[in-house]
């Protein structure tokens, strides 16, 4: 009974520490307003030949309904959720499992600081949209990053403007606003 008591506290000290550590979560997890997810599945205009990444992508709620609308619409969108985090990756797959469009989601353990995007197939590369929701100060450098690898990434933001893409803004007011580069 201790025995399990213990491995029990050791996992959520575990938990407690990789959420709260720099290194795992430099932009804290906190998830998309879910009264927001019709205007940001419309936001990401799904299409065929088209890869969707969510770059910090949480538990996955946005890129989970967004493959469920794929799904419905019978649309080939690719969606990949990218997570520096080992407990969300862990969530994510495990979710990733259950959905009905699992064989167009990839689930990517990585940093969206470094990531090479070269996992993208060239035909996918032409139409990417990017998801991201994350801390403000960090939205100009991991913009920038991706564009330099993919020139013609359409960017969505959930709630915060990226200020370097200031000219090509188009915005959608919900609970939230999310703004649109392309
Ligand atoms: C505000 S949450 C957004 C979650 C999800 N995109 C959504 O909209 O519900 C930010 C996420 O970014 C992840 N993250 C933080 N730093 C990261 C990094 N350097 N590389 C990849 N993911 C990171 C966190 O673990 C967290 O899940």
């Amino acid at each position: 009974m201790i025995i399990i008591f213990l491995l029990l506290a050791a996992i959520l000290i575990g938990i407690i520490l990789i959420f709260s550590s720099k290194k795992f979560s430099p932009v804290p997890y906190f998830p998309s307003n879910s009264k927001d997810m019709s205007l940001i599945i419309n936001s990401l205009d799904l299409k065929n030949n088209q890869t969707v990444i969510d770059l910090g992508a949480g538990d996955g709620i946005v890129i989970f309904e967004a493959a469920k609308s794929a799904f419905e619409k019978k649309l080939n969108t690719q969606f990949v959720a990218v997570d520096i985090n080992p407990i969300l990756i862990l969530i994510l797959t495990l979710r990733r499992f259950f959905h009905p469009n699992k064989n167009n989601i990839k689930i990517l353990q990585g940093d969206f600081f470094k990531l090479d995007f070269s996992f993208l197939t060239t035909n996918y590369n032409l139409k990417t949209t990017i998801y991201l929701y994350i801390s403000p100060w960090f939205l100009d450098k991991v913009s920038e990053q991706v564009l330099q690898q993919i020139p013609n990434a359409k960017i969505v933001s959930y709630m915060y403007p990226i200020k370097s893409l200031r000219k090509m803004k188009k915005t959608i007011h919900g609970k939230n606003s999310i703004f649109i580069y392309s």
